[in-house]
């Protein structure tokens, strides 16, 4: 296969999920991290009479997903955006379905030109959205060694968090950071020998953290995922692949928020403005198998969760 090629996560559970929602003519899914569209796919395939509008922050995304969706041309319209756009992008519409596929796309990963990979030597970018500012060496070169420690320990789970924000400083004062492979040996020298000889590439945690600040993940998130369900229909349903814990606990917080009644305790009856918009489709959330993971390594962090809109907001 293409090393280029993205393989869907969870292809067929998410299809399943998604698809008793997209059976009418005309119903509308929000792809909103398209990629090189592997879900979208499916989904247009499944259900032949659904219209897809799918959203990446990546031009180059975009651009893919254009030659690989061809055959539905007629049934597809592809924005370059960001996911906290979806309510301007719909305009009055309302979708009836809504997939999150969240994180990195596998091209991104492999094209060493686009800095997410500590294993090949490229310019410290990191941005998905190649159109926006900041950098991963705007972040590396001019954070506070505190705000770096804080991220890497947030954002990387990184317990040697301060002494790679200090290295970092000490080195940029000599020259500034600039390529993949000179931050690469920063954090390996930082971190003790006897750790460096287990738990794969010592890097690998600080490049996901500076991958989440870079491109704002997390806050991003936090503001596109209530407003996005906020388009769904009655009947919609929405789907959301996490890769991290932090990713999976603010899309678990909203969708568990939004299923449960609000009733303030001690109202003797459920208040109808607070009756549950959702109901939640997965209970906790969902893994690949083993046989997924052997085939795909980079889904063995997925979790998925998933829920229906039952009510309208009163
Ligand atoms: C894991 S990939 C999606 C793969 C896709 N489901 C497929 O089957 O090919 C995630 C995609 O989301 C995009 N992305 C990440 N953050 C985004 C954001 N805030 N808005 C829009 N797209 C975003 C990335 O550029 C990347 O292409």
């Amino acid at each position: 296969m293409d090393r280029a090629q993205h393989v869907p996560v969870l292809a067929g559970r998410v299809t399943a999920l998604l698809a008793p929602a997209l059976v009418a003519e005309g119903a509308v899914l929000v792809d909103a991290t398209l990629g090189r569209a592997g879900h979208a796919r499916a989904l247009l395939e499944a259900c032949p009479g659904m219209f897809l509008i799918g959203i990446d922050a990546d031009v180059a995304a975009i651009e893919a997903a254009g030659e690989l969706l061809a055959p539905y041309a007629e049934r597809v319209t592809l924005v370059h955006a960001r996911y906290d756009e979806i309510p301007a992008i719909l305009g009055p519409r309302q979708a009836m379905g809504l997939l999150f596929d969240l994180g990195v796309s596998s091209p991104q990963l492999d094209d060493p030109e686009r800095g997410f990979a500590y294993a090949q030597d490229a310019p410290l970018d990191m941005r998905m959205d190649r159109t926006a500012e900041r950098t991963a060496a705007d972040v590396v070169n001019g954070y506070p060694a505190a705000e770096l420690s804080r991220i890497l320990h947030e954002y990387g789970e990184e317990r040697f968090a301060r002494r790679i924000a200090e290295a970092v400083v000490r080195e940029r004062a000599r020259a500034p950071i600039t390529s993949t492979q000179r931050l690469s040996a920063i954090v390996k020298d930082a971190i003790p020998a006897a750790t460096r000889r287990t738990g794969g590439n010592p890097a690998k945690r600080t490049f996901q953290a500076l991958r989440i600040e870079v491109n704002d993940e997390l806050g991003t998130l936090r503001r596109a995922l209530p407003a996005a369900l906020d388009v769904l229909a009655v009947g919609g349903r929405v789907v959301v692949l996490a890769y991290h814990s932090l990713e999976d606990r603010i899309v678990k917080r909203e969708l568990v928020r939004r299923s449960a009644d609000q009733t303030p305790p001690g109202l003797p009856v459920p208040a109808a403005a607070a009756a549950p918009q959702f109901r939640l489709l997965t209970r906790g959330a969902e893994r690949p198998d083993s046989e997924e993971v052997t085939g795909n390594p980079r889904a063995a962090s997925a979790r998925l969760r998933a829920a229906e809109r039952i009510r309208q907001a009163a």
